[in-house]
C-alpha cells in the first residue's frame, strides 16, 4: 500500500488520525483509542497543545517530577524536572541533600553574550569590503531600531557587529558575526529578525556602495540565522568540602572516595568514550530541567557539546580536585536560557515549573540548571566509584519492571518489600512475580 499523501497538513485532526490508523495500524480502533486516550477532556488545553506544533494528533506525556533541597547561593529550592528516565530524579534530590548539610552549592555567570552570523558570499578585494563594512556599520545598526528598541529600553540588544573573513575555510566566505544581549528572553526570534535585517541592508547597501566595481557590488546572502554555540554565555558551579566530610560511605574512607571520585573525572577529561556518557549524566539534570522550564533542549544539547569539545578533543564538562585538604568540584557550562517568551508563558505546567523556582531570571535559571547538571553528575560518579550504577538504578527501575510485567498493587507491595534485601534484576523479579502468582 503506497503511504504517502499530498495535503495532508491541510486535513482536520480527525481526518489526519483517520488516514494514519487506516494505513499503519492493522487494529485501526485501538490505535485511535490509544491516540485519544492522552487528549486532554479541557477543550481549550488541548487546542493549545495542537497549536504548539503542526499536525498533532495527540499528545506525548513526560513525567514532571520535583527535587527538593538544593540549596545554591543560601537560597534553597525545589527544581522541576521533566524526565522519562527513573532514578535521575531520586539521584538529584540524593546529592541535594548531602550537599545541603555541606554549604550547598555556590554559583556565578560568567558571561551572557549570545552569538548570530549572517553568511555571505564576495569573491572582490577584500579591502575594499573591509572599508564597506565600517562606512555600513551604523546603518546596520539603524535599521534594527524598531527591533531593538524594546530590548535597549530594558538594557539588552546589540553588543558589536565584526566582519569575519572565513575564506580560508571556503573561497569567498564572509561572515556579519554579530553579539547579542537578550537579558531573560532566549532571544532566537529577536536575533533572527536582526540577522535578517542586517543581510538585507548589507545586500542593498553594498549594491550602491561607490567602492566597488560592478561584480563586487553583488554582495551574495546565504543565510541568516543565530548560533546555538554560546561559548561566551557561560554559568558556572561548585561545591566543595573538606575531604573529612565526605565520609559517608563505611566500606570507603573519605581519602580514598575522594582519590577514587577525581580519577573517574580525571578520566573523563582524557577519554572520550567515557566523557561522552560521564556528559550524558550531567545532561540527564540538565535536559530534565531545561524542558521542565519550557526552554529549548536540542539547543542546549548542541551548544554544550561543542563546548565539550572546544579543545579540540571531546572532554569531561565537570573537574574535581583536592586542595590543601578540600574537595572542590565544579563546572562550567554554556547555558542560553529564557525565562520569558517562547513556550514559557504559554505551557501551564512551564508556568507552574518557573513559579516553583520563584520566577527566576535567565541568569538565575542559568544557575539552576548547572546545579541540577552538577548533582546528577556527583550523584552517578558517587554510586559508579563505591557501589557501582545498577544497585541504585534498578532499585528505581523496578516499578518499571513491575508495570511491565502488569503486577496490580498488591503484587508491587510484595514484591518492593521482597527485594530491599536482595539485588534487583530483571530475571530475578520476572522469577519473583511468576512463583508468587503460582503460589496463589
Ligand atoms: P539510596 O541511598 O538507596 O537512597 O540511593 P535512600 O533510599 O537511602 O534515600 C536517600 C535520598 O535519595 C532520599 O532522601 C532522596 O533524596 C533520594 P529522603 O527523601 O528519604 O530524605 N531518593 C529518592 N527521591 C525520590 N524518590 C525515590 C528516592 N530514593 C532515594 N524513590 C539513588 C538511591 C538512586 C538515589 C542512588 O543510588 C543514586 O544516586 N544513584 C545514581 C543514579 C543515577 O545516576 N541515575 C542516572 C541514570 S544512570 C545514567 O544514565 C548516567 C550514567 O551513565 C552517567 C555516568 O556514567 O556518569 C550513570
Amino acid at each position: 500500500m503506497s503511504a504517502s499523501i499530498s495535503g495532508f497538513s491541510k486535513l482536520s485532526k480527525t481526518k489526519k488520525i483517520d488516514w494514519i490508523v487506516d494505513t499503519y495500524f492493522s487494529n485501526s480502533e485501538d490505535a485511535k483509542s490509544i491516540l485519544k486516550q492522552y487528549w486532554n477532556n479541557d477543550v481549550k488545553l488541548q487546542q493549545l497543545h495542537d497549536e504548539f506544533i503542526e499536525n498533532t494528533i495527540s499528545n506525548y506525556y513526560l513525567p514532571f517530577g520535583v527535587a527538593p533541597n538544593f540549596l545554591i547561593n543560601k537560597k534553597i529550592y525545589t527544581i522541576p524536572m521533566a524526565i522519562e528516565e527513573s532514578s535521575v530524579v531520586a539521584a538529584a534530590s540524593k546529592a541535594a541533600k548531602f550537599w545541603m548539610d555541606r554549604g550547598g552549592f555556590k554559583t556565578k555567570v560568567i558571561s551572557t553574550t549570545k552569538i548570530g552570523q549572517v553568511h555571505f558570499m564576495f569573491y572582490g578585494n577584500v579591502d575594499k569590503l573591509k572599508k564597506f563594512f565600517k562606512t555600513v556599520k551604523p546603518k546596520l545598526i539603524k535599521d534594527v531600531a524598531s527591533i531593538t528598541k524594546n530590548m535597549e529600553k530594558r538594557g539588552g540588544g546589540i553588543i558589536d557587529i565584526e566582519l569575519r573573513d572565513k575564506t580560508k575555510d571556503i573561497n569567498g566566505y564572509y561572515q556579519l558575526h554579530v553579539s547579542f544581549e537578550t537579558l531573560d528572553a532566549m532571544g532566537a526570534n529577536f536575533i533572527n529578525s536582526c540577522l535578517e535585517q542586517f543581510a538585507k541592508t548589507f545586500k542593498n547597501e553594498g549594491l550602491l556602495f561607490d567602492g566597488f566595481s560592478e561584480e563586487e557590488k553583488n554582495i551574495k546572502i546565504v543565510m541568516s540565522i543565530l548560533s546555538n554555540y554560546v561559548p561566551d554565555c557561560l554559568v558556572r558551579a561548585e561545591v566543595s568540602c573538606k575531604v573529612e566530610d565526605l565520609n559517608e560511605d563505611k566500606n570507603i574512607t573519605a581519602e580514598e572516595y575522594a582519590s577514587k571520585f577525581i580519577q573517574a573525572v580525571n578520566i573523563a577529561e582524557v577519554e572520550p568514550y567515557r566523557a561522552v556518557t560521564h556528559n550524558k549524566g550531567i545532561m540527564n539534570g540538565i535536559d530534565a530541567v531545561v524542558l521542565a522550564t519550557g526552554n529549548d533542549f536540542r539547543a542546549i544539547e548542541a551548544g554544550v557539546h561543542a563546548y565539550a569539545s572546544r579543545h579540540g578533543k571531546y572532554s569531561s564538562l565537570s573537574h574535581a580536585k583536592v586542595e590543601n585538604g578540600i574537595f572542590t568540584f565544579w563546572m562550567e557550562i554554556p547555558l542560553a536560557l529564557g525565562t520569558v517568551g517562547g513556550l514559557t508563558g504559554l505551557h501551564p505546567l512551564v508556568k507552574l515549573a518557573l513559579e516553583l523556582l520563584h520566577h527566576p531570571s535567565a541568569k538565575e535559571l542559568m544557575q539552576i540548571v548547572a546545579v541540577a547538571g552538577l548533582a546528577q553528575n556527583f550523584a552517578a560518579l558517587r554510586s559508579l566509584t563505591t557501589t557501582g550504577i545498577q544497585e541504585g538504578h534498578m532499585k528505581m527501575h523496578l516499578m518499571n519492571i513491575l508495570n511491565q510485567l502488569e503486577a496490580n498493587n498488591e503484587e508491587k507491595q510484595i514484591i518492593i518489600e521482597r527485594f530491599k534485601t536482595q539485588a534487583i534484576s530483571h530475571s530475578a523479579v520476572v522469577d519473583a512475580i511468576h512463583n508468587l502468582r503460582t503460589k496463589n
